[in-house]
């Protein structure tokens, strides 16, 4: 298992300042973790396997490389699809798996309630989004899914992670990297991430939590 990787990067620190205020308005939300899910994808992708290829320049052949595909962007319903534009706009290649968890607010445990996967799961590099990691058992149950519909290769991406969902993660999913841009103090009794930016899909949705 290798240790999660907090980004805690200065330009994306002050993107998140204004997406944890509570007054960032749902079209402001959006566009931030749009511009944070766009800041992130250099990290999120740094040991993708690539292949080598020869490009005619203008003057000589270039020996470079290219992603290997296939690569499968994977957004957990709803809050996940806040990330998924930015990453799709500097990975257009991308085919993208939607996965629908609602979670219950009073057990805290996820409920399936959509599941559609592009073929080649068993090969393809998997990035699941998620704003938010809280008890870990929405990204959990989500790599799990995808594990027994095929996947080998993923990683997950989150914004906010708590303490207790990074052990629940990597306890359940030791070889899956995990990448956040801020580590925050812990849960609350409701299972909200303190300090934490309240509920991503309803900010980022406009609906009321
Ligand atoms: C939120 C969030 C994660 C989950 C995190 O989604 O986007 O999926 O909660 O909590 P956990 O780590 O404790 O499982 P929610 O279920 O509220 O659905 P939504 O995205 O539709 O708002
Ligand atoms: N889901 C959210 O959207 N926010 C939290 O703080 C916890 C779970």
């Amino acid at each position: 298992m290798s240790a999660p990787h907090i980004l805690n990067h200065p330009v994306i620190d002050d993107y998140m300042a204004k997406l944890r205020y509570k007054e960032c308005s749902p079209e402001d939300f959006r566009r931030f973790v749009r511009q944070i899910a766009m800041l992130m994808v250099p990290y999120a992708t740094s040991n993708l396997p690539t292949r080598s290829c020869s490009v005619d320049t203008p003057l000589e052949t270039a020996s470079t490389r290219v992603l290997d595909e296939p690569l499968i962007l994977c957004p957990i319903l709803r809050a996940g699809l806040g990330l998924l534009d930015g990453f799709l706009t500097l990975l257009p290649q991308a085919s993208v798996a939607h996965i629908g968890l609602a979670r219950n607010e009073e057990t805290l445990t996820p409920e399936p309630y959509y599941f559609n996967c592009p073929s080649r799961l068993s090969e393809a590099e998997v990035i699941v989004l998620d704003p938010m990691l809280a008890t870990g058992g929405s990204a959990s149950e989500a790599i799990s899914e995808l594990k027994k519909h095929g996947a080998k290769k993923l990683r997950f991406v989150c914004i906010v992670a708590a303490p207790e969902g990074l052990d629940t993660l990597q306890s359940n999913h030791p070889d899956v990297p995990v990448l956040a841009a801020n580590l925050d103090r812990g849960l609350n009794e409701h299972g909200y991430i303190l300090p934490g930016l309240g509920d991503a899909g309803d900010r980022i949705f406009g609906t009321e939590a």
